[in-house]
């Protein structure tokens, strides 16, 4: 199985699907480390109750340099073994050196059909704009944020009377099939 480090920021719902894929015997990765720059987030819990090794890497002690932070984090992730890394609510917006260090072997999800509604808010965005089609995307991290070669999509229709957080509900359910799925494809493509 290949090691995969996950980073996350938050409640870590797309790193527990990709824990639950993990432990099938036939999945082609293993978790080598669940990361988080929030020493709070809620996906930590998860991830130590699953047996997994974790560490909180605080952005906040580094200030307003980004760089030293992500040093700390690829010193980490290297240290892990891990020669993968899953992008899964990792809300923080990475430099060249992260990319360029981890090019080609950095997954990140996002919450739109890309290249529509890069960024944040991206459910509100689509109401906005009135498309009949949302849903999600993994794609390979490239400097340009939510730029990179696009591996999978999953889409839902959009209702007249939806609102931002039922497309999340419903699109945060396609994230959780579509990211196990092309890790996987990408792995086993390699
Ligand atoms: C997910 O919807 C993910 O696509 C999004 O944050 C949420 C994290 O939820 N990611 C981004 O917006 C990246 N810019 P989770 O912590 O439950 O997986």
């Amino acid at each position: 199985k290949t090691p995969i480090a996950i980073l996350i920021s938050g409640r870590g719902s797309n790193m527990r699907a990709l824990i639950e894929a993990c432990e099938r015997p036939d999945y082609p990765a293993r978790i080598a480390l669940v990361l988080s720059n929030r020493p709070d987030a809620a996906g930590l819990e998860i991830a130590r109750a699953a047996g997994l090794q974790t560490i909180a890497i605080d952005h906040k002690l580094f200030g307003k340099d980004r760089e030293a932070h992500e040093h700390k984090v690829d010193a980490a992730i290297r240290a892990s073994g891990a020669k993968i890394v899953c992008l899964a609510g990792y809300m923080r917006v990475l430099t060249p050196f992260l990319v360029n260090m981890w090019e080609g072997r950095m997954l990140n999800i996002h919450p739109s059909l890309l290249p529509a509604f890069p960024g944040l808010h991206t459910h509100e965005a689509a109401i906005a704009a009135g498309v009949k089609e949302h849903g999600c995307t993994v794609h390979l991290v490239t400097p340009g944020v939510d730029e990179g070669p696009i591996l999978g999509r999953a889409k839902i229709t959009v209702q007249s009377d939806d609102t931002p957080d039922r497309l999340a509900s419903r699109v945060l359910e396609q994230e959780h099939r579509l990211y196990p799925a092309v890790l996987a494809n990408f792995i086993n493509a390699q």
